[in-house]
């Protein structure tokens, strides 16, 4: 279950896992010796209500606020025959917006969703025997699993919950756990994060996963990447398990994209030019062959985009071209529009959501600027090098995982301009020798970031976790994930 899932609804990275890990859990099952039933289940936020014509309702249910019941009411499509739930009820369609400025109403929508979807196994007659949660919103849905008494040891899901991004553990929530007849645990939780969804989803989980191993390890640190949970992290640390995500190598394939003025392989690499060409033309950028450095983004401080244009600022006496597409924070917004002004000839500037120029990016741009300050996977360094835009990136989390140094992209540290400045120089080394050039983006193409290979990963884990049940409890062959 997740706040948010591809192609229904997305807003982030989480809505791009949580619309492609279930699927590809599922297609495991027609390889391996394993049936599979997953399911997922998200909030029906007005923009899905407009956008899904087929969902059509299958149950309601009750879930109890301070005395008084709320009726939850359960739709329900397909996703490549996967069975999809969205739940509706007042809370969330108070909200309005999937996340809103108003942290009061979030808590509200995502804590009533949580406890919906526990109740919305009573009605399918349906209980995973493995319920995987993924960020703050649902985080109290595995709070609750512990809480709850279970019909038997059978019935009651273990439960694993995904970490994409630490810092947002949701609000304080004390008011609202305790009207929605949730007790308040005792945990060994620091006390500002006792009362907050995500730290006692943290607390309760049965494993805890990461979207990179090296996020994992950032956790666990006593860095600021630890959010101050650090301490408490490190006591869990058997349990916790970084898997990288992956990719839509399907939807993302150069050979295939029908956003590329010129669709390319790693054989015929070449063409790849016209996508640059195509692009500059596009935004009004000379036809040069100046390196372009791409930026696809929310503009936002964790992205350390302000990094990026102070090292392009300093980039003098060489020819480079940029083009920074995304939005978000402001006074980002506002620094990017003083880049393109201060270089009118030399930066593009693109403030919207734009999917098809993302791609042209991708597929023309020479390099992916990607300075994180904190990155617990991030998917576009993948994209990137699936399509020859060699990322230099900072050596943190996912990026450190999927990138290698100086062979299919550059990795800078610490997250200064001075250390991005010396990675960019080694970059345009690299783009002086088409030769060295070419053999990188091959490389780059050649890696592996199908999804497949981050599915076997969870199903092993949700192994491990049913295996934990003593064998004559132990549910039959079929695992579920909501
Ligand atoms: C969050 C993280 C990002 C990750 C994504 C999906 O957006 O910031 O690094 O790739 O979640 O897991």
């Amino acid at each position: 279950m997740a706040a948010e899932a591809a192609p229904f609804v997305k807003v982030g990275g989480l809505g791009d896992v949580a619309g492609a890990l279930p699927p590809a859990l599922r297609r495991l099952s027609e390889t391996e010796e394993v049936s599979l039933d997953v399911r997922l289940a998200i909030p029906l936020h007005r923009v899905v209500r407009t956008h899904a014509e087929t969902i059509r309702p299958v149950a309601s249910s009750r879930v109890f606020r301070s005395g008084k019941e709320l009726t939850a009411q359960i739709f329900e499509t397909r996703l490549e025959k996967m069975p999809v739930y969205f739940i509706d009820g007042a809370p969330i369609r108070s909200a309005g917006a999937v996340y809103s400025s108003n942290e009061n109403a979030d808590g509200e929508k995502y804590a009533f969703f949580s406890l919906a979807a526990l109740e919305m196994f009573r009605e399918l007659d349906w209980t995973p025997d493995i319920l995987h949660a993924n960020d703050w919103h649902t985080a109290l849905a595995v709070y609750a699993v512990l809480l709850k008494r279970w019909e038997t040891r059978k019935t009651k899901p273990r439960t694993v919950l995904t970490i994409h991004n630490l810092p947002f553990m949701g609000p304080d929530m004390l008011g609202k756990i305790q009207s929605y007849g949730l007790t308040l645990a005792q945990t060994d939780l620091p006390s500002w994060a006792q009362t907050r969804p995500l730290p006692l989803g943290l607390w309760a989980a049965d494993a805890l996963t990461t979207v990179s191993p090296s996020y994992a390890e950032a956790i666990q640190s006593e860095s600021d990447e630890s959010a101050g949970l650090g301490a408490f992290l490190r006591e869990r640390r058997e349990d916790i398990h970084g898997i990288l995500n992956g990719i839509d190598v399907d939807s993302f394939n150069p050979a295939a994209d029908s956003a590329l003025a010129a669709t390319f392989g790693a054989e015929t690499l070449s063409q790849r030019k016209q996508n640059k060409r195509a692009l500059q033309a596009q935004l009004e950028l000379p036809a040069e062959d100046a390196p372009l450095f791409g930026i696809v983004s929310r503009l936002e401080s964790q992205k350390g985009i302000d990094v990026a244009f102070t090292a392009l600022r300093r980039l003098k006496n060489v020819p480079w071209q940029a083009v920074i597409l995304g939005t978000g924070d402001r006074a980002l917004e506002a620094a990017a529009r003083r880049l393109q002004n201060r270089y009118p000839n030399q930066v593009r500037v693109v403030l919207r959501y734009d999917s098809a120029l993302a791609r042209q990016i991708y597929g023309g741009a020479d390099f992916f600027l990607m300075p994180s300050r904190y990155e617990p996977c991030g998917l576009s360094q993948m994209i990137a090098m699936r399509y020859a835009c060699l990322p230099i990136a900072h050596a943190t989390g996912g990026l450190k995982d999927t990138i290698l140094d100086g062979e299919t992209g550059f990795l800078f540290s610490p997250d200064t301009a001075a250390a991005l400045m010396k990675a960019i120089r080694r970059a345009l080394k690299v783009y002086a020798d088409e030769a060295e050039m070419v053999s990188m983006q091959k490389r780059a193409m050649a890696q592996d970031f199908s999804w497949d290979r981050s599915a076997r990963q969870y199903l092993a884990l949700y192994r491990s976790l049913l295996a934990e049940i003593p064998a004559s409890t132990q549910a039959p062959s079929s695992l579920g994930d909501v």
